[in-house]
């Protein structure tokens, strides 16, 4: 029995990226390549009525210009994000309506503002409001227990405060890029495209295509950051696929640029959040009423539903959860590292900052009071819920137990300085479906190969360390095959799911492999197996959990807020990789420091486009923002969860990070901040 999980391993494919010889999706080499430049709408509603593409195509070196009636035909055109270039709609400022495709990409990026366009125009809507008139439930209301409404008006202490979330955009350091070729004597597409999930964009793009699936190979080995938003196919990779078709035998490459990140890649949606919390005088709570409001467009149906997350993380007497959609001109929203938990746990864990100030309880002790025996939505057991004890350790850590929990008294100099908290959940996510091959290549070496996704997350060692202690041999014995459809089918890399996923189809095939082959394989002994369902027994519910604590300093004059030490400690099972889960954890936690103190997205009501589209005016944290962070976790393994006794772990991070930094700037400055980001004027004094 070899022990290769748990044991700290630097990236198996550290070697090669830090050679830059990984290849990420545009890197890949092709002869002659050809290069995409979208054309954009500049209206936010209405249609194209003229397209006007002479002047573009006189210029040298332009190959193709595809309009909305001249692109090759999709065969369905059901998705109305992916039908581009099929029509004359417009449903967002920003939507692609045409293409040049040019010889440099230069030439395609001037080709294209040569393209004359009029359009039809409609009155259009950005503007996200929880009173917006065409605003609908997502589903009926989820009640749980006794009537909200009789618990609040009966309750010792209420809280009933409203929350919001501004629009956010990921910004992976790898733009969205796809270089699609056609093979037309093979009539075989290729597609390089950095995504999350090479068979799910097969799964999406072969029949839009009018292709059989394997007629499409998706490749990709290397992706620089997704956090969700290359976990679907976007419109790049429809248009890179449309030019393609059009200039056949070329490889057609298409850049996504900055600018273009923040139109038609995905994004969060901002959310408006109420919140009514009822509780006994002890801080026991007797109601929780949580309602969320987020945008979805005529181009999408991606739901950020903000108060699933009340559902399973406290006990209480009586619970109401809805979630309502505002329909809006604008770009599909899409997966934004905890999509819906982020934010929500945001507006939770504030209201429970103010439940502990309300009942002069502390914020730790308030959370061991209301941890649920049982999941509270469904009545299940839990595999394992160790909150309480990651809520000690991270105390015990910070030395939180001193606290003084009067705000706005400590200083040091001019600033004052504050510490808060707040608890994390993610829901433990195996996504059934993935297929592995192992085969035996002698002398005790093995090949491991399935369609995962290593997003930057650490996945090719993660599944090389769990393909070793299956097959009982060290870690230098599996070579993995990653990132690329032609290889057995895995499902995508979302929702904390990937390592659950397809290590436990590792752990099956190679329990399948012995039973075949025995422990003495023969050099060619091949077994492809799987797990068609999710092995959670009947009764219970699987979830990480953690706790984030933060410590803050306000300067009362200028407004800034500095944080000085975080740390997080949670309960994600076993852990595989501690070096690479380390990293998952804190980098979580930093993008939950910029969702408190950065990040959002300004979209122009005139207009209806994101005008801070660049890194200079879309804030994120850089190296100095970011002081003693730490992140660790209980030893435990959850066998109930996975076979490897692992649970997920790349978004819990982010889950509560943002609640606990208000949490502190309120203790540092008695000011309660409920919308994010935390920006000076909140907190600047006279
Ligand atoms: Mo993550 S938002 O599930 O890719």
């Amino acid at each position: 029995m070899t022990n290769a999980i748990g044991t700290s391993t630097a990236r198996v494919d550290g070697i090669a990226k830090v050679t830059g010889t990984a290849q990420y999706a545009y890197e890949h080499p092709f002869t002659d390549p050809v290069y995409l430049h979208p054309v954009q709408a500049t209206v936010a509603r209405g249609a194209v009525d003229t397209f006007r593409s002479d002047k573009a195509e006189s210029v040298d070196g332009v190959l193709a210009v595809l309009s909305p009636w001249n692109a090759p035909r999709l065969a369905d055109v059901s998705d109305p994000e992916l039908s581009l270039l099929q029509g004359p709609e417009v449903r967002f400022r920003g939507q692609i309506i045409g293409a040049v495709i040019a010889t440099t990409p230069e030439i395609a990026r001037h080709a294209q503002s040569l393209v004359e366009v009029e359009y039809t125009t409609d009155d259009h809507d950005t503007v996200l409001r929880a009173d917006h008139p065409d605003r609908y439930p997502e589903d009926d209301p989820q009640t749980i227990g006794d009537d909200v409404d009789e618990k609040l008006s009966s309750a010792q202490l209420v809280i009933d405060q409203r929350y919001s979330t501004p629009e956010e955009h990921n910004t992976p350091m790898e733009p969205h890029t796809a270089v699609a070729l056609w093979d037309p004597a093979e009539q075989h597409l290729t597609l390089t495209t950095a995504t999350q999930g090479p068979h799910s964009v097969v799964d999406t793009l072969a029949p839009l295509l009018g292709l059989e699936p394997q007629q499409l190979r998706v490749v990709s080995p290397h992706v620089g950051g997704g956090f969700g938003s290359k976990a679907a196919p976007h419109g790049h990779d429809l248009v890179a696929a449309l030019g393609a078709l059009a200039l056949p035998g070329r490889a057609v490459k298409y850049a996504v640029t900055r600018q273009q990140g923040f139109v038609f890649v995905g994004y969060r949606s901002p959310t408006r959040q109420h919140l009514r919390l009822g509780a006994r005088c002890d801080g026991t709570l007797t109601a929780i009423d949580h309602e969320s409001f987020s945008q979805v467009s005529p181009a999408g149906t991606f739901s950020e539903s903000a108060s699933s997350i009340s559902a399973s993380m406290y006990a209480a007497d009586a619970r109401r959860l809805v979630h309502h959609l505002v329909p809006l001109d604008v770009p599909p929203p899409h997966w934004m590292r905890a999509p819906g938990e982020a934010p929500g746990m945001f507006a939770l864990e504030v209201a429970m900052d103010e439940l502990a100030v309300a009942a002069g309880i502390d914020p730790v002790e308030l959370r061991i009071r209301n941890d649920p025996d049982r999941d509270p939505a469904t009545g299940n057991r839990w595999t394992s819920r160790r909150l309480v004890e990651c809520l000690h350790e991270g105390a015990r850590q910070f030395g939180w137990r001193d606290r003084d929990p009067h705000p706005g008294i400590r200083r040091d100099g001019e600033w004052l300085i504050g510490t808060g908290m707040a608890s994390a959940t993610y829901p433990h996510v195996m996504s059934p479906g993935t297929k592995v091959t192992i085969r035996h290549d002698g002398g005790g070496r093995y090949t491991v190969r399935t369609g995962a996704a290593d997003i930057g997350t650490g996945a090719w060692t993660t599944l090389t360390l769990i393909s070793a202690d299956a097959l009982r041999v060290s870690r230098e014995r599996v070579t993995m095959e990653i990132g690329d459809s032609s290889l057995p089918t895995a499902t995508v890399a979302g929702g904390s799911s990937g390592t659950t996923s397809w290590g436990s189809a590792i752990v099956a095939t190679a329990e399948a492999f012995r039973r075949q082959h025995g422990d003495d394989p023969e050099a060619g002994a091949q077994t492809t197996g799987g797990v068609s369902e999710d092995p959670l027994a009947e009764g219970y519910t699987a979830a990480s959990f953690g706790a984030h604590f933060v410590e803050v300093r306000v300067h009362p004059g200028t407004g800034e807020v500095r944080v000085p030490r975080m740390r997080g400690v949670f309960s994600i099972g076993r852990v595989i990789n501690p070096r690479t889960v380390r990293s998952q954890l804190l980098g979580g936690m930093v993008m939950g420091l910029s969702m408190a103190l950065h990040e959002k997205s300004v979209r122009d009501p005139r207009f209806g486009h994101v005008v801070t589209q660049d890194l200079a005016t879309y804030h994120v944290p850089v190296n100095a923002d970011i002081e003693d962070m730490d992140a660790s976790w209980l030893d435990e393994t959850d066998e109930l969860a996975t076979p490897m006794g692992s649970r997920g772990a790349g978004e819990i991070g982010i889950v509560g990070s943002a609640a606990a930094i208000a949490n502190a700037v309120y203790h540092a400055t008695g000011t309660r901040v409920r919308d994010l980001p935390i920006t000076p004027p909140a907190l600047v004094r006279d």
